[in-house]
């Protein structure tokens, strides 16, 4: 169930999404091209204050609000729903683990729409371990000073600002307590874009590598008020962060169902509109199906995150959720988003129809922020915890003794 205030956003969304995104989705993609004008219209509406504390400019409608923006967007252009979305990857670190100076300082700014943020946390050889970074914070008497490379940076080089994450502790590097945060600026001397990649997917908000040589950022840059809080920040980011790529994933899934069940019921076979085949009649009940459970969750873990802000005892079942909610949409938009491929048949393949693109901006929810190798590893950890807590179900579950030779027992025992 949503509330008035989920539906006047929702709807302000959709307006965005049907007259500035979707006219657009399609040249954007092709060229590989950022859509400054998509952009605007975003800052125009206010929709980029939509995750921001009021105190900082923003409308501190929090996660919920933020997943219906995206959904939206997403339903239109998967790119777009990413481009929108990663402001708030790159500023949870600040909102979460900023000091006041710093949220007055940035928050503002990005929630205005005057500036873009990111967040750099992979590099090339630290994706999935995301405590194995080997880029240098090195602290000199007033400054911050970053040596490394960073990989797969989202908004790279249209955004302004970088949460920038590396090891400050080198004694511990490879570990939690070796990682801060800072925040950098474009511009900032020996800081350099790299490679930009030619993607698959998502092609109109560009990803590139970013270069560190012997950067140096004010020390009043460091996100907190002491080094080696970074990883708790990164992963405290990312599960507010993932309710929004499954927002992308289920905007994505219920895009590509639209087309599919609209061409189903045009697309005439055998003397009638395929939908009334069987075959695809039931597809198309599936689709829907499973793209409903999966906004359930989606809107449920956003609900978490946002109850979680407010009462802490309640971080883990946030994480599991938000964990939970981003592998079950992003399976449900792979899936939906291939078969809406098979139901526009030979067409479907074609880049002059709308489908293909929706299955490539699909498949990289299955990867960013999280694998979904990783969110199921999240989600077990949880379910091993979760286990002791049965225990009054072991007198129901007979326990399995097998006799063992005495000679044997005594071998087994070493
Ligand atoms: N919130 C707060 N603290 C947390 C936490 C959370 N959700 N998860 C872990 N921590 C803390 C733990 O409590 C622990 O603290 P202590 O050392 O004080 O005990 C510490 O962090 C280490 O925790 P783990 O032992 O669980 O860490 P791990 O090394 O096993 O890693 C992981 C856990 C879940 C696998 C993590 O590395 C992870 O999430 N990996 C995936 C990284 C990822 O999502 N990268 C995507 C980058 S963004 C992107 O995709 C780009 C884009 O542009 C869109």
């Amino acid at each position: 169930m949503l509330d008035s205030v989920n539906f006047e956003i929702k709807e302000k969304a959709k307006h965005v999404a049907e007259n500035v995104v979707r006219p657009l989705a399609s040249e954007h993609d092709r060229k590989q091209e950022y859509p400054w004008k998509v952009k605007e219209a975003l800052a125009e509406s206010g929709l980029l204050k939509t995750w921001i504390p009021k105190e900082y400019g923003g409308n501190g409608l929090g996660s919920l609000n933020l997943c219906l923006v995206v959904e939206e967007l997403s339903r239109a252009c998967g790119g777009v729903g990413v481009m929108f979305a990663v402001n708030a990857l790159g500023s949870y670190p600040i909102i979460l683990g900023g000091r006041e100076e710093q949220k007055q300082k940035w928050l503002p700014e990005i929630a205005n729409g005057e500036r873009l943020i990111s967040f750099a946390l992979s590099e090339k050889m630290a994706g999935s371990n995301a405590s194995d970074l080997k880029t240098l914070i090195s602290k000199n008497d007033d400054e911050y000073v970053i040596n490394g490379d960073k990989k797969w940076n989202t908004n790279g080089g249209v955004a302004h600002y970088y949460s920038v994450f590396g090891v400050t502790n080198p004694s511990q590097v490879g570990k939690p307590s070796a990682i801060s945060a800072v925040v950098v600026e474009k511009g900032t001397d020996g800081f350099e874009l790299g490679k930009e990649e030619d993607k698959m997917g998502i092609r109109c908000v560009p990803v590139r590598e970013l270069y560190f040589r012997d950067c140096a950022v004010p020390k009043w840059n460091l996100l907190g008020d002491s080094e080696g809080k970074g990883f708790k920040i990164a992963m405290e980011t990312l599960d507010h962060a993932r309710p929004g790529v499954a927002a992308q994933a289920l905007g994505c899934a219920q895009g590509a169902f639209e087309y599919a069940s609209r061409f189903a019921s045009r697309r005439r076979q055998f003397g009638q509109p395929i939908q009334n085949h069987q075959s695809i009649g039931f597809l198309l009940a599936d689709m829907s199906t499973r793209i409903e459970a999966a906004r359930q969750l989606v809107y449920e873990s956003a609900r978490m995150i946002d109850a979680a802000d407010k009462d802490p005892s309640l971080k883990a079942k946030a994480n599991k959720m938000a964990a939970q909610g981003k592998l079950f949409a992003t399976d449900t938009a792979m899936w939906v988003t291939t078969e809406a491929v098979q139901i526009f048949g030979g067409y479907g393949f074609m880049k002059d129809y709308p489908v293909e693109k929706y299955m490539r901006d699909a498949k990289i929810t299955q990867i960013y922020e999280g694998t979904n190798q990783i969110q199921r590893l999240v989600v077990s950890r949880h379910v091993a915890r979760e286990a002791t807590s049965l225990k009054f179900l072991d007198s129901f579950i007979p326990t399995i003794d097998q006799w063992i030779p005495e000679e044997l027992l005594n071998e087994v025992k070493k």
